[in-house]
């Protein structure tokens, strides 16, 4: 076994409250100090997230959110908790430039453990944990630990729309105790979508 520890002390990232007011449905709600925690090995080590549970002002944690820059896809293994995959993608303009508040196709998917989402390039995606425990997943997006431009290298993940549009087109919130959509009023039309069954509420 050849395992290098170089770049060990860059494996661990955690996405904190203050960076995901960017992208919550209340940015004045309260939640944890962390939403969730990574470990990046990349694509043959697989990256490793855990999301704390709970909600902030009724929306269950997630991740940020992104888009992959280029034909990446990447594929999510549900290794513990109860979870749903939001997947997106927009509209596109003459120069094949996503539109931020089009959205082509939306789809809710409400994972179990054993579960694989395949995430295809060019659809956004965040994972929301739904659950009263941690929800862990094991995905295989490859990582670049280099001080470099991230526009510089194919592959990389894009939080500038997902931040401009304060989330995805749906929030997932708890009501009467169960998850439901809630839509982002700041996009302007979903031309298809797939909600698994989920209520929308209003
Ligand atoms: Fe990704």
């Amino acid at each position: 076994m050849d395992i290098d520890f170089k770049n060990v002390p860059k494996h661990y990232a955690a996405r904190t409250h203050e960076k995901m007011e960017d992208v919550l449905m209340d940015p004045n709600g309260v939640g944890p100090s962390i939403h969730y925690y990574m470990i990046r090995g990349g694509k043959n080590q697989k990256n490793i997230t855990v999301w704390e549970p709970g909600t902030v002002s009724g929306e269950y944690i997630k991740t940020y959110g992104h888009y992959h820059v280029g034909q990446l896809d990447e594929n999510y293994d549900i290794l513990f908790g109860q979870g749903i995959a939001l997947v997106q993608k927009l509209a596109m303009d003459e120069n094949g430039e996503m539109i931020a508040d089009k959205v082509e196709e939306f789809k809710a998917i409400v994972t179990k453990p054993g579960n694989r989402i395949y995430m295809a390039p060019g659809y956004g995606h965040l994972l929301v944990n739904t659950g009263e425990t941690y929800f862990v997943t094991a995905d295989d997006s490859p990582v670049d630990f280099e001080e470099r431009d991230p526009t510089s290298f194919p592959g990389h993940a894009d939080y500038t729309l997902v931040k401009k549009m304060r989330g995805f087109a749906y929030y997932v919130v708890e009501h009467d105790g169960q998850p439901a959509l809630k839509k982002n009023p700041l996009y302007k039309s979903i031309a298809k979508e797939d909600l698994d069954g989920l209520p929308v509420v209003g």
